[in-house]
């Protein structure tokens, strides 16, 4: 396969951050998340954080012209060349339409958009009992996939913490938000013949398993 451009699609807490970081391992590719990059501006307090933070404090989208010149050139940067992770983009039709429009110009396409499916009761529970790591965001799961050392990063030791975002009633909001603005592009993709379903409530290592198989089809089905 010669590029190897991924989208991880799904709703909030749906596995995207876990599987991202098994494919990193696997692809050694640059793992591009809208959610990381707004939170490390929020962070830096720049100009961009500043804007994005009331935003997802309340479980909204941040507005377009905030994200979609800024993921368009990261992915479009030499890097990304052989590909990327993204993950956390697009989540509504403009933002869709941006990627799809500069990609035509540059000559390159999307090898799949993994939509990881899981249904909004289990995801509740997900996020409430998620920590990430301080440094690279990194996700865990009190209960799922606990950390070895409790409260720390297993790669670098660095503190866990809990999401802004993640307290309950943010939650629901963000999920009515991904139902209303970002489940459409199922379709969207699908009509386009990109998307690839996986049962995102099985274990991340069947997960993982099943995307790799799914990536192997692909590889497969691009031979031939
Ligand atoms: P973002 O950071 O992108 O959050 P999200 O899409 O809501 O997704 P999450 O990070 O919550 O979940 P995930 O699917 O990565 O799940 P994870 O692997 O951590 O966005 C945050 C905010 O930024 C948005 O609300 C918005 O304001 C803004 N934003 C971002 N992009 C934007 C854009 N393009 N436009 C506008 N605004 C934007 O897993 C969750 C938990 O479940 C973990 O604890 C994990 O251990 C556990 N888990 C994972 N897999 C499994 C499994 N298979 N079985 C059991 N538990 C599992």
């Amino acid at each position: 396969m010669r590029e190897l451009n991924l989208i991880l699609f799904g709703p909030p807490g749906a596995g995207k951050g876990t599987q991202a970081a098994r494919l990193q391992d696997d692809f050694r590719l640059p793992y591009v998340a809208t959610g990381d990059i707004l939170r490390a501006a929020v962070k830096d307090g720049t100009e961009l954080g500043r804007a994005a933070k009331a935003f997802m404090d309340a479980g909204d989208l941040v507005p377009d012209e905030l994200v979609i010149d800024l993921i368009v050139e990261r992915i479009s940067a030499d890097d990304c060349l052989d590909g990327f992770i993204l993950d956390g983009f697009p989540r509504n039709r403009a933002q869709a339409d941006a990627i799809g429009a500069a990609f035509e110009k540059l000559e390159r396409r999307i090898t799949a958009v993994l939509l990881i499916d899981v249904p909004d009761e289990d995801l509740l529970r997900r996020i409430t009992g998620r920590r990430v790591s301080a440094k690279t965001g990194r996700p865990y799961h009190i209960d799922t996939d606990p950390p070895k050392h409790e409260g720390r990063c297993d790669i670098d030791g660095s503190r866990l913490i809990q999401r802004d975002d993640d307290r309950p009633d943010v939650v629901t909001k963000r999920l009515e938000v991904y139902h209303r603005e970002t489940e459409p592009l199922i379709s969207y993709y699908d009509e386009k013949g990109l998307l690839r379903r996986v049962d995102g409530t099985r274990s991340p290592t069947e997960v993982h398993d099943h995307i790799r198989a799914v990536l192997a089809t692909l590889r497969l089905e691009e031979d031939l």
